[in-house]
């Protein structure tokens, strides 16, 4: 693997869940392929799970992770090519990116998207401009558009707990159901949710949600999409709970009518169904606490699994001759 940005990096997904459920049976299997390399987690926005969980998987493997909050300590990065750099920006990624390539064997990039500007969130010009520049393996700790380590853990977790609850092997549901929030938020989660499930083809995968809540249709392509939240949930094996704001009326909340919220209500209309969540949670907006607090929610499974998901895609970096 050369670079992780997408699931397009990806072979085999099952092959990659395979080996990092292995690593959860033995973290410390791999601890010498990482010896003497050294790892740099850069922040342009804030994190808890995906930051830690990637420190602990580099750690894992033997490899010296530093973390550095770009946003809050380095100086100011300007993206564009060809800027006139009078305004507030201070290094061109041109110049900062090929020095951090001297520092560090990988480089993993957090940097969320405007919400303000369609084209240039959705043509990934940061992660893009640090790949271009850097001349090291790049791994995407969430971009403007995608969260391809949440993803891949979402499809373990879901892997894992078929393997645990489901010994019949029938073909399972995944609902991913829009939820209510406060703020716009991104639509990484859920658009990269939608790519992976349709790459991965072992589920029958449904996405509900609101009128004008359509996603792109790049990451949607291949998915069930209804408005009909209780059709949606229907028989639902999985409910992937996640708040996205519009994506045609770029980065705006039109609809914030609580009963979106999943319930045990709702979800006495599914499968007897696990709910998952990738966190920060709004409780009682976003999801109940009847349901995060019940035998139902896997949602701190899934961000424990965030680790063996790092590190399977660290093991595979690092066993591949970068050129
Ligand atoms: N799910 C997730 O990416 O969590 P953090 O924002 O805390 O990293």
């Amino acid at each position: 693997m050369k670079q992780f940005i997408s699931v397009n990096d990806v072979v085999d997904i099952n092959a990659l869940v395979s080996k990092a459920l292995d690593y959860k049976s033995n973290p410390l299997k791999d601890k010498k392929l990482g010896a003497d390399k050294r790892i740099g987690l850069l922040f342009l926005n804030p994190s808890l799970r995906t930051r830690l969980s990637t420190q602990v998987a580099a750690q894992n493997l033997g490899m010296e992770a530093i973390i550095f909050n770009v946003d809050k300590e380095g100086w100011a990065l300007e993206f564009e090519e060809g800027a006139i750099m009078s305004g507030n920006t201070v290094e061109h990624i041109k110049d900062a990116a090929p020095v951090l390539g001297k520092y560090f064997d990988i480089l993993c990039l957090r940097t969320f998207p405007s919400l303000k500007n369609k084209e240039d969130d959705y043509s990934e010009l940061f992660i893009n401009q640090f790949i271009k520049y850097s001349g090291v393996p790049v791994v995407s700790l969430e971009s403007a558009t995608l969260h391809p380590l949440q993803s891949l853990t979402d499809i373990i977790t879901i892997t894992e707990d078929i393997r645990k609850s489901k010994p019949d092997n029938k073909r399972i549901k995944v609902v991913l159901s829009w939820a209510p929030h406060i703020k716009p938020l991104p639509q990484c989660v859920a658009n990269s949710f939608a790519q992976w499930m349709n790459a991965w083809g072992e589920a029958d995968f449904v996405i509900t949600h609101p009128e004008d809540y359509e996603l792109a249709e790049e990451f949607t392509k291949g998915a069930t999409i209804t408005q009909n939240q209780d059709e949606a949930l229907k028989d639902a094996d999985y409910v992937y709970v996640k708040n996205w704001s519009t994506y045609t009326d770029y980065g705006k909340v039109y609809d914030n009518d609580p009963k979106w919220m999943l319930t045990e209500n709702k979800l006495s209309l599914t499968n007897n169904a696990k709910v998952m969540h990738c966190l920060p949670v709004r409780r009682n907006v976003e999801l109940s606490d009847e349901i995060l607090d019940s035998e139902s929610s896997l949602v701190t499974t899934q961000a424990g699994n965030r680790v063996w998901a790092a590190q399977a895609v660290l093991s595979e970096i690092l066993n591949t001759k970068q050129s």
